[in-house]
């Protein structure tokens, strides 16, 4: 199975990316994502046999439960790759910064010798894919600063249709987050 951790977004801020993705398609091509997907991406794993599941649950329970939940605004819009074939994403503002958390992450998978991506991080929400840009992105959507409760396992599979879906598979609750009792 394909997996991911990463953070979900309160329904208020994801009705917020949505209506930006929405207006953005009048004026920038490209392949948006169905806005039920917008999220937070904190470490790439790719794919896991399903037995060792409970093995990446594990590891983001105990580095999340070491880390203050962060407070997130969504930032400027932004884009990776080339302008013409570009990957049309808004930038994410944290406090505390994601990037400690990511690379405790990324340290804590290559310990339990699960995959974790290698490359650079740098948080966003994705918009839109091969995506065509003008010199001047939209302005920025205003939102309220949100705190993230918990980070997700997320699987990213085919439905029926053929449609994408990244869904919370497990919950990590951060530090100073009650957790349910047992
Ligand atoms: P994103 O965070 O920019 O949206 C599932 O594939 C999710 O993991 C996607 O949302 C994707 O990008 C993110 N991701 C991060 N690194 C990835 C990689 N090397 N390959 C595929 N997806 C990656």
């Amino acid at each position: 199975m394909r997996l991911f951790f990463g953070l979900t977004l309160p329904a208020p801020v994801r009705a917020v990316t949505a209506a930006y993705a929405r207006d953005a398609q009048a004026v920038i091509p490209g392949r948006y994502a169905d806005a039920a997907n917008h999220h937070i991406t904190l470490a790439f794993l790719g794919e896991v046999p399903p037995e060792r599941l409970p093995e990446a649950e594990a590891v983001l329970a105990r580095i999340a439960a070491g880390f203050p939940a962060p407070l997130l605004t969504l930032g400027e819009p932004s884009h990776f790759g080339r302008a013409q074939n570009a990957i049309f994403i808004l930038r994410v503002h944290s406090h505390p910064a994601l990037e400690p958390l990511h690379a405790a992450l990324a340290d804590a998978l290559l310990r339990a010798d699960l995959p974790a991506d290698p490359g650079p991080f740098s948080p966003h929400i994705t918009l839109a894919r091969h995506a065509v840009l003008p010199e001047c992105l939209p302005s920025p959507p205003g939102a309220p600063a949100f705190t993230a409760q918990a980070a997700h396992v997320f699987s990213s599979a085919r439905d029926g249709a053929g449609r994408l879906a990244y869904t919370p598979l497990f919950a990590a609750p951060f530090a100073n987050i009650a957790r349910n009792p047992e």
